[in-house]
């Protein structure tokens, strides 16, 4: 089931940004990541591997964040102190996306969130959900390069249930298809009017 009430998870309800895209131009995406109905069923099987370790995911990724300064900056006030009511609140929705990404149907509503989800790390939204006092703007160039650890980092993740080698491939390979997909998304607020 879908976890409800995380405060500021917004998915599917009117307070959600509009997607530049529709469905169309997302299967043309799809395509260019190589992501099919395939990927598809292999996220479906990673939602059941990874639903009863988020906690320990995000342990990993909070880990990774916590260890660098320059990242753990972006859940700190302006002068270096990490807000940890702010890392805590937004832990929660980081959580719900990692079984969204599994689970959720890549329709419209989808697509508004993940607008939505791109917002909150630029000077439109970021703070506005958590009322928090930090730094307006995360670098495109680090939320890029975060696809990286977010999908490396899974791996042990998705062998610990007994699968076969080939399903872990399977699951992992769309894993990565899934967040490549969703952070070219999250790069439109960021680029050029008419460049994306
Ligand atoms: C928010 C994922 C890159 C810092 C979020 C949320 C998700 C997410 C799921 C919560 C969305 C919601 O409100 O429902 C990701 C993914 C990334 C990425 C998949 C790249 C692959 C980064 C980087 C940083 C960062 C590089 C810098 C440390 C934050 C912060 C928030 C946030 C501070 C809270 C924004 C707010 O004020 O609402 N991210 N993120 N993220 N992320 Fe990221």
């Amino acid at each position: 089931a879908t976890k409800t009430l995380i405060p500021g998870y917004t998915y599917g309800t009117e307070q959600v940004a509009k997607s530049p895209i529709g469905l169309e131009d997302l299967n043309k995406l799809k395509t260019t990541v190589m992501f099919t109905s395939a990927d598809e069923e292999a996220l479906r099987m990673a939602g059941d591997v990874l639903e009863d370790q988020v906690e320990d995911v995000l342990d990993v990724w909070y880990g990774f964040v916590a260890d660098h300064p320059h990242l753990l900056a972006y859940f700190s006030t302006p002068d270096g102190h990490p807000i940890q009511e702010y890392l805590d609140r937004v832990r929660e929705r980081f959580g719900q996306w990692i079984l969204d990404t599994c689970r959720r149907p890549y329709n419209q509503e989808w697509l508004d969130y993940q607008q939505e989800i791109a917002l909150r790390h630029t000077p439109e939204k970021k703070n506005v959900t958590d009322n928090a006092n930090s730094v307006d703007n995360i670098p495109l160039r680090y939320v890029i390069a975060f696809i990286y650890p977010v999908t490396a980092t899974l791996r042990p993740f998705l062998a610990k249930k007994g699968h076969s080698a080939d399903q872990v491939e399977a699951m992992y390979q769309a894993w990565f298809k899934s967040v490549t997909m969703q952070i070219a998304l999250w790069s439109q607020p960021y680029t050029r009017d008419g460049y994306w």
